[in-house]
């Protein structure tokens, strides 16, 4: 990891007279969604979930360069950030899969079956929840409560809410998924 990674870019031009807001230093600019955010925050300590909520939307993910970089940003011992990310289950840390199928097992949902959702994916393609499969095609999530309660169960498929599905159409729908473009990170939600 470069120290470019680890440092918030600040306001400057370079000798052509671009300005450093421009790109980030590090070479990767999802870097510059982070540093708009904690400006905006006026880097406050307390903006730490937050913050960590913008990067795995941007990065689809937290790796350890990111979690350095947020810590240094607000000043924060890195081990502090680590724990925060690693309390809170909607974090992740690996690289989701091309497609994303998140089961809601908050309690309505569960009463309708989502554990045989959760089931059926998970035995129809070899993965446990939280996972992702061998080919990185496929991540299985699950989520407290997506905030559908009226439709459930309720799964998100790359984002888009399907209510009231059986298993097999759950199922029929994902395999329906595997067969279309991937996503772009940071779609989904989830805790699994
Ligand atoms: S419990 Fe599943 S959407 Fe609310």
């Amino acid at each position: 990891m470069t120290d470019a990674t680890t440092r918030p870019s600040r306001t400057r031009a370079d000798s052509q007279g671009r300005r450093a807001e421009d790109s980030h230093p590090s070479g990767d600019d999802r870097f510059l969604v982070i540093d708009k955010h904690l400006k905006r925050a006026r880097f406050a300590q307390d903006q730490l979930i937050e913050t960590l909520h913008v990067a795995q939307d941007v990065f689809g993910f937290l790796d350890e360069s990111v979690l350095i970089y947020v810590a240094r940003a607000l000043r924060l011992p890195p081990s502090m950030v680590y724990g925060v990310a690693t309390f809170y289950q909607l974090f992740t840390f690996d690289p989701p899969g091309d497609h994303t199928c998140t089961v809601c097992t908050g309690t309505a949902c569960f009463v309708k079956g989502a554990d045989d959702i959760v089931a059926s994916v998970s035995d129809g393609y070899g993965i446990a929840a939280g996972a992702t499969t061998e080919d990185g095609k496929l991540t299985l999530k699950t989520a407290r409560c997506l905030g559908s309660c009226g439709l459930v169960p309720v799964v998100l498929l790359d984002g888009a809410v399907h209510g009231r599905e059986s298993a097999a159409e759950v199922l029929e729908a994902v395999a329906l998924l595997l067969e279309s473009e991937p996503v772009a990170a940071g779609v989904e939600g989830g805790d699994g």
